[in-house]
């Protein structure tokens, strides 16, 4: 079994990274788009094209099935695509913020982070709109974060700087519930974690979209103890990387991929499971 999974750039590695874990049999294609990165501050035409582009070249490859590990181009492609590819059975699996298991976690205030484009879209508010009955959500852009992940400057003053800066405002202002609706934004979780304290829990999409992806893929997910898909699962040999089209074969750029799956493995420590140790 082999499945397709891309995003703008790094973001949806940790996508990729949960996926690997959840689904010990599959082989996976990641594709970071690094030349048309950041997508959060594109048109919406051009990140349909690009999320075309890059639906057709893994179908191409023989994937069973894809996953859109970016919250921006779910939200502006996964229609078009699912319409293109509808009848092909290639099932197509996007993110969504996980705004719902958020508001039911806590009766506080729920902030959604997003990118501009995830942010003023329909699809946000039109999900909003639907769960939100007592009024609890607020939304908030952050585009900087996705430029700070790619330069994998994630523990600098220009990160902590810009998190405080941006978020300090709803530090005390009863959030129970941030929700990371960018998947650039969990390799920050250490630092939104320790900016809202212990009250405040934090989720992300990754493990309702690999829960669907093997739900589709008519497989039982691998769970450990704790209710998160278990780390010694992980097998970086079942994952071919493309960087925009270009296989990743040279040792030295495997490299960052590999880095960026450890920072992945203590940053999703931070997020709220199901059922937490
Ligand atoms: N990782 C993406 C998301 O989940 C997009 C980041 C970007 O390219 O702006 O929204």
């Amino acid at each position: 079994m082999l499945v397709g999974i891309f995003d703008s750039g790094i973001g949806g590695l940790g996508v990729l990274h949960e996926a690997v874990c959840a689904l010990p049999d599959a082989r996976f294609l990641f594709y970071a788009d690094r030349e048309h990165v950041p997508y959060g501050e594109k048109s919406e035409a051009e990140i349909l094209s690009f999320s075309e582009d890059i639906t057709s070249f893994l179908a191409g490859k023989g994937c069973d099935a894809i996953v859109i590990a970016c919250n921006t181009a779910t939200s502006v492609a996964a229609g078009d695509l699912r319409e293109h590819y509808r009848g092909r059975s290639l099932p197509i699996l996007g993110m969504e913020p996980a705004v719902k298991p958020a508001l039911s976690f806590t009766e506080g205030r729920v902030l959604v982070i997003a990118t501009p484009v995830t942010a003023r879209e329909h699809k946000l508010h039109a999900l909003i709109d639907r769960l939100d009955v007592s009024h609890r959500v607020d939304v908030h852009p952050m585009p900087r974060l996705v430029q700070l992940a790619e330069s994998s400057d994630f523990d600098g003053e220009a990160a902590s700087g810009y998190i405080s800066r941006e978020l300090s405002r709803y530090a005390d202002a009863g959030v129970g519930a941030l929700v990371l609706g960018c998947t650039h934004f969990n390799y920050f979780a250490p630092q939104l974690s320790g900016l809202f304290g212990e009250g405040t829990a934090l989720f992300d999409g990754n493990d309702g979209t690999v829960r669907q992806l093997a739900r589709l893929l008519d497989r039982e997910p691998a769970t450990g103890p704790d209710g998160s898909f278990p780390e010694d699962s992980f097998d970086e040999s079942r994952i071919t990387y493309f960087d925009s089209g270009r296989e990743v074969t040279d040792p030295g750029e495997k490299a960052l991929f590999t880095a960026l799956h450890r920072r992945f493995t203590v940053s999703k420590r931070y997020i709220y499971r199901r059922n937490p140790v």
